[in-house]
């Protein structure tokens, strides 16, 4: 057994990959133990990862614990918290691939692209803004106001103030990515704190009802097609699956260049590499660090470890993309990579609904700072970077950066 503490160390934040490399080389699968009872098996080698993301026998139904603090009877006092719990990424079939459906009726890929040309030129809009001065917090100044604004518009927040849609996704980003010390009770008033924007956001939205995402869901309600639990379930699915991850892995790429400033150059004198470049910067350090939970109904073998019944397993997709039986020269981040086949957007029936929304976001901010900026680099060490605390998103707090202050070529 490890232990997790060596998990949420200020060492770990900025540099995860020598503990995932330890975990992997460890055993396929490493049981860990956290705090309230819990043990976490940690799936950490690429053909496992992929066969748990693949296997429908792992639940993504917590009724299916039997131990620790993520039994449903420990939570929800409140009845619509359950709805915390019934979101896209914690049901299973039957009632899965019905809200699928539900969801996938609203991100049809034409309504994805058709919001590529508006998205590049609120990336460029943003760009202008700082392309004098030389420098930028990457984080604050591009990527924060750039994910809020183009997902957030699609989903429909924009019923909400600034300060609004701020003070939910501060909430959520500690809900799903929480530090080590939060406890149960700490969980329980997050809760709370979200449900109520997003009654408040749901209530403004039925009033103001336009083609945005929560729009479509609302009138599915009213057609039968979702109950009202369901309505907030979903809801808080396309709050928590999107923008987090957008922002997460959109800093990770920029950082990752930064940090491998060859390739930058590269990528600067062949921009037709932007799409491969993005795949390998998903593997290479996705901001998804790891699958969501899973939960073992029967004992399930795994890479000859046998896993109880009753327990909580996390296929951890950031050791897996770095597996040497897997990838070449796993530690190097190669834009020209050609055998890429990683799972940052996992597998199976839960795999990322928002890929093509996520690639095309993530691939549009990094064209605008690779094409609009001269000579950029970090602005400060990288062991000064601040990095979020939690496991699920390795996320930046700001990355500074500074670079020649010259117009934005037209
Ligand atoms: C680059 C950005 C993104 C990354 C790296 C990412 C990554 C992932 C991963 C790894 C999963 C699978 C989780 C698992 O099986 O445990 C997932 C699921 C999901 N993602 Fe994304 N995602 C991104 C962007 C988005 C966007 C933009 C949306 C919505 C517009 C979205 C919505 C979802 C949803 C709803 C699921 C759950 C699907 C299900 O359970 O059926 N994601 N994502």
């Amino acid at each position: 057994m490890a232990d997790a503490p060596k998990m949420f160390t200020p060492e770990f934040l900025a540099n995860p990959h020598p503990v995932w490399k330890h975990l992997r080389e460890t055993a396929p699968v490493v049981p860990v133990v956290y705090p309230g009872e819990m043990t976490i098996y940690f799936v950490t080698r690429f053909d496992e990862v992929r066969s748990v993301l693949a296997d429908t026998r792992f639940s993504k139904d917590r009724s299916a614990l039997t131990d620790g603090d993520l039994r449903p009877e420990r939570f929800e006092r409140d009845e619509r918290l359950a709805a915390f719990h019934q979101n896209l990424n914690m049901v299973d079939p039957p009632n899965h691939s019905r809200l699928r459906r539900v969801v996938g009726r609203q991100l049809p890929p034409r309504k994805v692209r058709a919001l590529e040309d508006r998205a590049r030129a609120y990336a460029r809009e943003l760009l202008e803004k700082f392309a004098e001065t030389g420098k930028a917090d990457l984080i604050g100044d591009l990527v924060l106001p750039f994910a809020e604004k183009i997902l957030g518009d699609f989903n429909g927040t924009d019923v909400l103030t600034a300060e609004e849609n701020r003070f939910m996704r501060d909430k959520i980003s500690l809900l799903i990515s929480p530090p080590y010390d939060l406890r149960l009770d700490d969980f329980e008033v997050l809760k709370h704190e979200i449900m109520e924007v997003i009654v408040t956001l749901l209530e403004r939205r039925e009033a103001n009802p336009n083609d945005c995402v929560f729009s479509g869901f609302i009138a599915e309600r009213d057609a039968g097609e979702l109950s009202e639990l369901e309505l907030f379930a979903l809801t808080i699915t396309m709050l928590f699956s999107g923008i987090e991850s957008v922002i997460a892995f959109t800093g990770t790429a920029l950082h990752s260049l930064l940090r491998n400033p060859e390739q930058l150059e590269l990528l600067k004198a062949r921009p037709e590499l932007l799409q491969n470049a993005i795949e390998e910067l998903i593997r290479y350090d996705s901001g998804t660090q790891i699958g969501t939970f899973r939960f073992t109904r029967e004992e399930i073998e795994v890479g000859g470890v046998a896993i109880p019944a009753g327990s909580t397993v996390c296929p951890l997709l950031a050791a897996a993309h770095r597996d040497p039986a897997k990838f070449a020269n796993p530690d190097r981040l190669d834009i020209t990579r050609e055998d890429n086949h990683h799972l940052g957007f996992g597998l199976g029936i839960h795999n990322c609904i928002g890929a093509l929304f996520g690639r095309m976001l993530a691939g549009i901010a990094v064209e605008a700072i690779v094409t609009g900026l001269a000579d950029v680099r970090l602005a400060v060490e990288p062991a000064d970077l601040k990095w979020k605390p939690g496991l699920l998103h390795r996320a930046l707090f700001e990355l500074p950066v500074a670079f020649a202050p010259v117009g934005v070529p037209a």
